[in-house]
């Protein structure tokens, strides 16, 4: 009898505790999103004018992210929490103004042509030498004045059996902003029914150049706006990084995270050794694995709300920043204020000032070549 009664206790405690991980959304948020879908919108203009269009993505679990063709720029994503409720955990802006504006930190927008900085904007390639546009004290930064986060790309919905595609192109002139050729871009945001938001990035050029495009969406999983993200435990899969000088620019050494507080092989909240990293986190990493495969690059769970986001990559670098330049300057969605450390990002990416250090992978593409790298970023 005792035997029988524990049994049924066993057979309790796991209903509730595969209920209590289960994370797909609630019946309510289920029913009012049936079905993988998109539609498409106006997102309001310009400052000149530009219509803005906003492509809404909705999986069968009622995951739902926003993405205007102006910098094909994720502007929300709604994820469940542990009880399936969902939050937008993507910082933002409620209408294009917030994004058109010179001080954007560059919010979930996709940037390019050579994301992060580059040295007193300068490189030279088959021994031409390249001037491109400063904008970060002396150094060149994500693209320079106006990046791929500061053009309209065309957006084109397309439909598979088992993702919400969606495309946006873009041609980079040559000369743009410094760059050699002729630039043709693709974008594809693709929305998953196993959760995940997939990145994928495609270019070609009709002249040898550098690129190097990633998405700067800074993430919070308690919920956009919800306070800062110090609480937030954190797995980056490097054993190295690569140091840097003031300006944030590589120094080349490839240094090892050992005993020191870039190390988050094994999980550890951001704020439990911050203070000891002057300004706070803002390096790249050298990821373990690096190729052609996708490897998991970083995992941040955030403990009160249980999401889990994990990003997944191709490239041989991430930059973990911690949201160290906001200030409390900008209001973002809903009218909510953020402040110092209220975001995260992930950027994968080739290491920061490639172009000009012959020890990190190549970042030149010549005419012939695609361009191929995909992130996933995937929810738990
Ligand atoms: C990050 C970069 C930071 C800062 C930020 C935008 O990608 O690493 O140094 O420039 O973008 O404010």
């Amino acid at each position: 009898m005792i035997t029988r009664k524990l049994w049924l206790y066993g057979i309790l405690v796991g209903v509730v505790a595969l209920s209590g991980c289960d994370k797909s959304v609630s019946e309510k948020d289920k029913k009012e999103n049936p079905d993988m879908t998109m539609k498409k919108e106006s997102f309001g203009q310009t400052p000149e004018g530009e219509e803005v269009s906003i492509f809404t993505l909705v999986n069968t679990n009622g995951i739902k992210a926003r993405i205007i063709d102006y910098g094909a720029t994720l502007v929300s994503l709604e994820v469940p929490d542990r009880d399936g409720k969902l939050a937008d955990i993507v910082l933002g802006f409620d209408s294009p103004d917030g994004y058109t504006g010179k001080d954007c930190p560059y919010f979930g927008a996709t940037i390019g042509r050579y994301a992060n900085r580059i040295a007193r904007g300068k490189f030279t390639l088959d021994e031409v030498d390249y001037k491109l546009a400063v904008n970060n004290g002396e150094n060149h930064l994500h693209g320079g004045v106006k990046g791929f986060d500061k053009v309209m790309w065309k957006g084109r919905q397309l439909q598979t059996d088992e993702a919400v595609d969606l495309e946006f192109t873009y041609i980079s002139k040559d000369g743009e902003e410094g760059y050699p050729g002729n630039l043709s871009c693709t974008v594809i945001y693709s929305l998953t029914n196993n959760n995940e938001l997939k990145i994928n990035y495609k270019a070609q050029t009709d002249k040898p150049t550098v690129v190097n495009l990633t998405n700067h969406s800074y993430f919070n999983l308690a919920g956009a706006g919800n306070g800062d993200i110090l609480g937030h435990e954190l797995t980056i899969n490097a054993d190295r990084f690569t140091p840097v000088d003031k300006g944030l620019i590589p120094t080349g050494e490839l240094r090892s995270v050992e005993n020191s507080p870039m190390d988050f092989r094994k999980p550890m909240t951001i704020d439990s050794r911050i203070d000891q990293v002057p300004g706070g986190y803002d390096h790249n990493y050298v990821l373990n694995t690096s190729g052609d495969t996708t490897v998991l690059a970083a995992r941040a769970s955030e403990p009160t709300s249980g999401r889990v986001i994990e990003v997944y990559t191709t490239e041989p670098g991430v930059q973990l920043y911690s949201g160290n330049f906001l200030d409390g300057s900008i209001t973002g969605k809903s009218g909510k204020v953020y402040k110092k450390h209220y975001g995260f990002c992930l950027e994968t990416q080739h290491f920061p000032d490639s172009p000009n250090k012959p020890n990190f992978p190549s970042v030149v593409l010549r005419p012939g070549e695609t361009y191929t790298t995909i992130t996933i970023y995937k929810f738990w």
